[in-house]
């Protein structure tokens, strides 16, 4: 049959349609008929235009590009995409935390930075923040953390007395806590900021040896920040600040860049380092464990459709390609599992075939069936078979990104050692890395968040702080107080 090359108005069922002003009507001044399926199937696919959003990091901007591996780390992985000289398409989604869909891109908050590496051998997703720790390093915590940071059950008013009151009773958030409240809590742009893993991973070489690891992604761009001030101007007035920089940069050319660096930690060091080098609060110091460069990402395109392409992209840190493995850190190992379940809940349980999730690797699994499948399978559709279905391949993919662990079920923290503390690590970010100005920026973001927050919880964050560092918390004391 002839292709049809009608440029008209059609349904999606492909029939053109006579008109896209008028309904169906009794003459030009009667009722609109109930069978013109036209008008309904428009008034159907609208109320239909909106999915669930992501419970964190609603709001986002997206854009893709590639991964280019510059240098030699096959000593340490055997990963595909980090072999020099491998380039590799990738998806980056940038996000705030806190606020809905709509919420001003310069609010003080985390940023999201998740990556989509299309790999040879599968789906790679690198689920990180501008920030190298985390709040927390219980999973337990999270929903609870969230909700705080969120909206009120009575009033829907987001509420920097819960806040407060959440963070103050959660000593582990102060490290992350004192980079939110300092010059990094507003990028002056996603290009600006860094990206990081936080979390420890493993990496495999091809011999089977394994290393702990830490990504840096650092911005070619150079850290740049708003003041509280510029943020709270532009929050009012450009709420997609921030999207509209990163589609404008790379609508003109002026494609955004980071370095990949890694900190690498020997497998065996990780029992006697003289703290949790697992615990997501957080960071190896440099001089214990310096910055090894491993290639560049760069972004290139624009999405053409927001929706299929950024809001549908399903990133889940589970995706982990051989070469790469997890970490005994219990934030991560929770969200191997609660990824997933958010895409199954918001996209459905075929989301990794919506364009953007699918891999370019061979897709040989045994699932089948589900609302929205694409794909089709073909038997035998069970394993064991004798039918000539994929069988796996160990000798070739082992099962070697694995540590050993034994112990009672029990509920509890993780076994103190000698420098585990949460107060030295911030303590020192506001002594030995930030200058007076710094300081007292951090003060004024402080004292500017604490608007509404009572006793006895007030009290409470002049302890926090001091704690981190006792000028700073007796200075931020004297300005709430007033004296
Ligand atoms: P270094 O002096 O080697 O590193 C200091 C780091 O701090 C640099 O990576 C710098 O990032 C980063 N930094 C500067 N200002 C801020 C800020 N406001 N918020 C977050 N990070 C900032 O010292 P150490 O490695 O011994 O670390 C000292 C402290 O620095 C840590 O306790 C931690 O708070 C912070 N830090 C350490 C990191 C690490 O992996 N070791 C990573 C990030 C922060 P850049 O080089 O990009 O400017
Ligand atoms: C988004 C859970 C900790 C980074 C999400 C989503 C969930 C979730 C359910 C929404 C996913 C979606 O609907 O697409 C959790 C849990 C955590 C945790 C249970 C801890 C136990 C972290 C940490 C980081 C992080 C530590 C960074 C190091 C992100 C990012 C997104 C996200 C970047 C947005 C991804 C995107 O752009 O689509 N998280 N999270 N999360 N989370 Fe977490």
């Amino acid at each position: 049959m002839a292709k049809n090359e009608y440029k008209g108005t059609t349904n999606d069922a492909g029939i053109p349609v006579s008109s896209d002003e008028f309904s169906l009507s009794v003459g030009p001044d009667g009722p609109i008929l109930l069978h013109d399926h036209y008008l309904m199937e428009q008034m159907a696919a609208f109320n239909r235009e909106m999915i669930p959003d992501r419970q964190p990091h609603a709001k986002g901007s997206g854009a893709f590009g590639y991964f280019e591996a510059t240098q030699d780390v096959s000593a340490y992985t055997k990963a595909a995409l980090f072999q020099s000289g491998t380039k590799t398409d990738v998806l980056a989604r940038f996000s705030t935390v806190a606020g809905e869909a709509g919420s001003p891109d310069t609010w003080r908050d985390v940023r999201g930075f998740a990556l989509k590496f299309y790999t040879t051998e599968g789906n790679y997703d690198m689920v990180g923040n501008n920030t190298p720790v985390f709040f927390l390093r219980d999973p337990m915590k999270f929903h609870h953390f969230i909700h705080s940071q969120k909206r009120r059950a009575d009033s829907g008013l987001r509420d920097a007395d819960m806040q407060w009151d959440f963070w103050t009773l959660s000593p582990e958030s102060a490290h992350q806590v004192t980079i939110l409240m300092s010059d990094r809590g507003v990028p002056k742009s996603y290009r600006n900021m860094n990206g990081y893993t936080s979390h420890t991973y493993m990496w495999v070489n091809a011999k089977g040896e394994k290393f702990w690891v830490k990504y840096h992604f650092k911005t070619d761009q150079g850290i740049e920040n708003l003041t509280q001030e510029e943020a709270d101007r532009i929050a009012g007035s450009d709420a997609d600040y921030h999207r509209r920089d990163l589609f404008n940069a790379i609508k003109d050319g002026n494609f955004p860049s980071w370095t990949l660096k890694v900190q690498i930690m020997p497998f065996e060091e990780a029992k006697s380092y003289r703290f949790n080098p697992f615990d997501l609060t957080k960071v190896w110091p440099h001089k214990d464990y310096p910055l090894h460069e491993v290639g560049k990402l760069t972004l290139n395109r624009n999405p053409t459709d927001f929706h299929s392409e950024i809001e549908q992209a399903a990133f889940e840190p589970n995706n982990l390609v051989p070469g790469i493995g997890a970490s005994p850190d219990k934030m991560l190992l929770a969200r191997l599992i609660s990824y997933a379940d958010a895409h199954r809940a918001r996209l459905g349980v075929n989301y990794r075939q919506i364009p953007v999730n699918r891999p370019i690797a061979p897709v040989n699994s045994y699932n089948k069936g589900g609302t929205m499948r694409f794909d089709k399978v073909s038997d035998p559709v069970y394993a064991p078979n004798s039918k000539g279905g994929p069988t796996p391949d160990p000798k070739r993919y082992p099962e070697d990104a694995v540590w050993s662990a034994s112990g009672d079920f029990l509920r509890a923290a993780y076994t103190l050692r000698k420098d585990d503390d949460d107060f030295s690590q911030p303590g020192a970010l506001v002594r030995e890395v930030m200058d007076d100005a710094q300081r007292d920026r951090l003060v004024n973001n402080v004292v500017g968040s604490l608007s509404g927050v009572s006793e006895p919880v007030l009290e409470r964050v002049f302890q926090y702080w001091r704690s981190i560092d006792q000028t700073i918390g007796d200075r931020i004391a004297r300005e709430v107080k007033g004296a």
